[in-house]
């Protein structure tokens, strides 16, 4: 789905919701295969899930990779947080 997103759609910006522990195949390495410059924003309510992403989830130097703790239940926490747009 993110290859087709970044290939088919050309969307460069990605907001993934439920980030989920770091597995092989994370959206910001599907994304930057295709576009280095691809920004993507990560986000949990789970803590733990995003120390792990945060030490493990790097992104290339021309794109970017954030983390956001929050909850999908309070979005506003997640448009309001200053990595979503830094
Ligand atoms: C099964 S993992 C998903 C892993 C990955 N996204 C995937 O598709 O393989 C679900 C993740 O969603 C997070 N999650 C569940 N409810 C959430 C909510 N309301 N807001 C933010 N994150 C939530 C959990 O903490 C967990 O890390």
């Amino acid at each position: 789905t993110v290859r087709y997103a970044i290939t088919d759609l050309g969307i460069t910006q990605f907001l993934d919701i439920g980030t989920g522990l770091p597995t092989a195949r994370n959206t910001h390495q599907v994304a930057q295969e295709v576009n280095p410059a691809a920004r993507i924003v990560y986000v949990d309510k789970d803590p733990l899930v995003l120390a792990h992403a945060r030490a493990l989830m790097k992104s290339t130097p021309e794109g970017r990779t954030a983390f956001i703790h929050a909850d999908l239940r309070e979005p506003e926490s997640i448009l309001r947080d200053p990595e979503l747009t830094r």
